[in-house]
């Protein structure tokens, strides 16, 4: 973290803690061991960066509101995680976070690296569909993996993201989220988000992951609305309300380190019970279209490896890979 980052820090704690206070241009000097003069200039980016700071000629300066912006100075603080998002790169805009993940990845960046957009100009979803990025109203963002993993376990790295969110949108928000295997969260049948998961492999051990998630969070109905395959919703559209997006992600990624310990220290089968539990697939009646053609089956449960097995009319047990479950019976 560069020095000026660590400085934000650092007199924003001063100014939360005596929230809507006044705290002194000496004292957060004296507190930081640098010039009023230079306490002065910080403040000044700060509120180039959306934080609401009024200043006062004799009492100094106090905090009045924190923009919502996925920014560094309100993730890294408080994350408490110890290797995910300690690496933390925030944008206003890319073109695409898996695609910068994706470079930073190739040139070393560090396992657990994080990178956020507020926006994307060319956001992909899986199939090469488009990602619509709403300017700061979802969470557009991507974790870089650089543990080894056999080749046959990368598609478990994404069920984890999943089952992650999902874990976080039910306990924060009371949301009866489910995972359309392999990629989808949905609510009520309905898209909050999608996992896009790319890799760098040799042979056949991945050199690293970059997990895409695109999180539809406070987008409005008519900002969802558009030629997708089936519908989207918003949480704010399920809660009815304005949802934190600070707070969703200091507990996706708490979350997804969690479970992603879990994995890597045991296997797949320490997952698979909850991911199976959480699934909108497993014991229906599902169509997916693969590489291999469609297929109509009970989706029975999935593989160590998180390969979906079917049960069809010709074969009792067929492995699928990769897929696109394109209908659930009773649903979409
Ligand atoms: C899907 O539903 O098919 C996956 C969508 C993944 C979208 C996210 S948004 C952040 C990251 N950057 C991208 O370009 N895509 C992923």
């Amino acid at each position: 973290m560069v020095l000026e980052d660590r400085t934000h820090i650092r007199i924003l704690h001063s100014l939360k803690e005596k929230r809507l206070n006044y705290v002194s241009g000496s004292f957060l000097a004296s507190e930081i061991g640098i010039t009023r003069t230079a306490i002065w200039k910080h403040i000044h980016k700060l509120q180039a960066r959306g934080y609401r700071i009024e200043s006062h000629p004799k009492k100094g300066y106090r905090l009045l509101d924190i923009p919502d912006l996925l920014i560094r100075e309100e993730i890294v603080p408080y994350v408490g995680t110890s290797w995910l998002g300690r690496s933390y790169h925030h944008f206003d805009v890319l073109p695409s976070t898996n695609d910068h993940a994706f470079r930073l990845a190739a040139s070393g960046t560090p396992n657990g690296t994080v990178v956020v957009a507020e926006t994307q100009t060319k956001g992909r979803g899986r199939l090469q569909r488009e990602w619509f990025s709403t300017p700061s109203r979802g969470i557009y963002m991507s974790v870089v993996l650089t543990v080894p993993l056999p080749i046959r376990n990368a598609p478990s790295a994404t069920q984890v993201a999943a089952l992650a969110l999902t874990k976080v949108i039910r306990n924060l928000y009371g949301l009866n989220a489910a995972i359309k295997w392999p990629n989808d969260i949905l609510i009520h049948n309905k898209k909050i988000a999608g996992i896009l998961a790319e890799m760098q492999a040799d042979q056949d051990q991945v050199k690293f992951l970059v997990i895409g998630i695109g999180i539809n969070v406070n987008q409005s109905p008519s900002e969802l609305a558009g030629p997708f395959r089936y519908p989207a919703t918003s949480l704010a559209a399920e809660i009815g309300g304005f949802v934190n997006r600070q707070e969703l992600l200091l507990n996706f990624l708490r979350q997804f380190e969690s479970e992603y310990d879990l994995f890597l220290s045991r296997d797949f089968t320490a997952v698979l019970p909850e991911l199976e539990a959480a699934s909108a697939v497993i014991g229906k009646t599902v169509t997916i279209h693969s590489e291999r053609g469609e297929f109509c089956g009970k989706a029975l449960g999935f593989t160590p490896e998180g390969a979906l097995r079917l049960s069809t009319e010709d074969k009792d047990e067929i492995v699928i890979w990769v897929g696109d479950v394109t209908r659930v019976e009773g649903t979409f």
